[in-house]
């Protein structure tokens, strides 16, 4: 019997952390839904997670959007009979202060970011209820207990995932669905890949920036996707029957020291 056998998980994000919990969830046994934005992800990962012989549903989804987000919910829980398991990934990273940031900009920062996870819970909440419970998991950052600069819309919408997860987690716990967000450090995925090129252009040598952003981790480097994923599901599991209303971070001790030598 494997962890995530009769399962259904709901991922946004379809790159980086959102594609390995896909795997690590599809690997447990899990059927999948899948919503991203990246069509050519969408079909990379429906040829994989097909080909390993697991059930999935890849959808090209906005999840600003409220309709699309609905139909994605009913069409999953159509094809595999319900929902279990939530986790909200996918996110945008715009640059700016307050100054610099444009209000569409601002606004789609708090839309995708934060707008999606209240639009996964409105649609999927009822279907897990009807389950008799399920597991949320956010995808937070330790941007949102502090934050560098010229980041004043993500770091904002970081925050208010870790409020957004307390609420939820207050209001169905005793509907049996338990709601936690993970907090990760520098993660290797085409985020921090374009926050690494940001610095130098196009033609910057990502590892060399991956290993200055490693060197500022008291472990001395940069953590892998799979590692976050594994937190995640262990979330999303019911060895963690526990575990509600909290935020765990996995940063590499990054926000343990306060960064002065
Ligand atoms: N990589 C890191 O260093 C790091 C650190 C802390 C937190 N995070 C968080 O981890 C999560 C996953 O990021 P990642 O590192 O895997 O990077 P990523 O860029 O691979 O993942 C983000 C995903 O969101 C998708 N997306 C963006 N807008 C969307 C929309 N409107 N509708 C549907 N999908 C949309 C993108 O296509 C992408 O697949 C994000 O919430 C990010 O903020 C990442």
């Amino acid at each position: 019997m494997k962890d995530f056998d009769g399962k259904i998980a709901l991922v946004t994000g379809t790159t980086g952390i959102g594609l390995a919990t896909a795997r690590r969830l599809a690997a447990g046994g899990a059927a999948i839904i899948a919503c991203g934005i990246d069509r050519a992800a969408n079909a990379a990962m429906r040829a994989e997670l097909e080909s390993s012989g697991a059930e999935a549903l890849v959808t090209a989804v906005d999840v600003s959007v409220p309709d699309q987000v609905r139909d994605a919910v009913a069409a999953g829980v159509e094809r595999f009979g319900g929902l279990d398991v939530i986790v909200n990934s996918a996110a945008i990273h715009p640059y700016g202060t307050a100054t610099s940031t444009d209000f569409d900009t601002w606004n789609q920062a708090m839309s995708v970011n934060v707008g999606s996870i209240y639009l996964t819970a409105h649609f999927g909440i009822p279907e897990m209820i009807r389950r008799g419970g399920g597991a949320i998991v956010n995808v937070a950052s330790v941007q949102g207990f502090a934050c560098q600069q010229n980041v004043v819309a993500y770091a904002t919408t970081k925050g208010a995932i870790h409020t957004l997860t307390r609420s939820l987690a207050l209001d169905y716990a005793r509907s049996g669905i338990r709601v936690n967000s993970v907090s990760p450090g520098s993660i290797r995925s085409p985020i921090l890949e374009k926050a690494a090129r940001g610095e130098n252009g196009t033609d910057a040598d990502v590892e060399a920036a991956y290993r200055r952003f490693g060197e500022a981790h008291p472990i001395g480097r940069i953590g892998e996707p799979e590692e976050v994923a594994d937190l995640i599901a262990f979330l999303c599991s019911s060895k963690a029957g526990f575990c509600t209303g909290a935020d765990y971070k996995i940063d590499g001790g990054l926000t343990a020291g306060i960064g002065v030598k």
